[in-house]
């Protein structure tokens, strides 16, 4: 990583991102790369398979806080979840075996967050290959993402006064190959 000292003294003043960004722990899938962030612009949340579980205020506190945080003290005007590739937490849920055989405790409870797409994903798609069922996991598993979003009542509410823009993304790291979405909107665009 480079530095900038002057910018670096200027931010530890004020940080004013317009964007929170949801993506992947995966080392491939760095944001600030991907979207050519530089320091300041947006506020981050890395996690497995980048989901956003439900709004629930007992469980998943550290994903409410900064969703709250960054919505009702910063203000930003966007939030994106950005999905991936060969995401191993998508893989995970795609494969485990539900009876709990070989449980990885923190993983599968986490990713059970994604259950009904992966239930989804095999009424639509069950005869396609492991790999095409993954692809469509990720892009699904955005999809609720955005929509457990709305489940935050502040979320929701600067959302339906048009204060916050929700879109989803889907990074393709082998073929460089970029897709955007608004929630809802079936106008996606692809990069480059
Ligand atoms: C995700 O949601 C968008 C917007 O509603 C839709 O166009 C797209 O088909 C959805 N993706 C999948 C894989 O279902
Ligand atoms: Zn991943």
């Amino acid at each position: 990583c480079s530095t900038n000292p002057e910018l670096l003294n200027e931010l530890a003043l004020a940080q004013s991102p317009k964007f929170l960004v949801f993506a992947c722990s995966d080392s491939r899938v760095s944001p600030s790369h991907v979207l050519h962030c530089t320091p300041g612009q947006a506020f981050l949340v890395r996690n497995i398979a980048n989901m956003v579980p439900a709004y629930d205020q007992l469980r998943y506190t550290g994903t409410g806080a900064t969703i709250e945080y960054a919505v009702e003290e910063l203000g930003v005007e966007n939030i994106l979840i950005v999905g991936h590739s060969s995401c191993g937490g998508i893989k995970r849920l795609m494969s485990y075996p539900e009876d709990g055989s070989a449980p990885l405790v923190f993983i599968d409870d986490w990713m059970k967050t994604a259950l009904p797409v992966k239930t989804k994903v095999i009424a639509e798609a069950g005869d396609t290959d492991f790999q095409e069922q993954c692809d469509r996991c990720a892009r699904k598993a955005v999809n609720l993402s955005l929509a457990n979003l709305l489940t935050y009542p502040f979320v929701q509410e600067a959302h339906s006064e048009k204060k916050l823009a929700l879109r989803g993304a889907y990074y393709d790291f082998v073929n460089g190959r970029f897709e955007l979405w608004e929630h809802g909107s079936d106008n996606i665009i692809i990069a480059p």
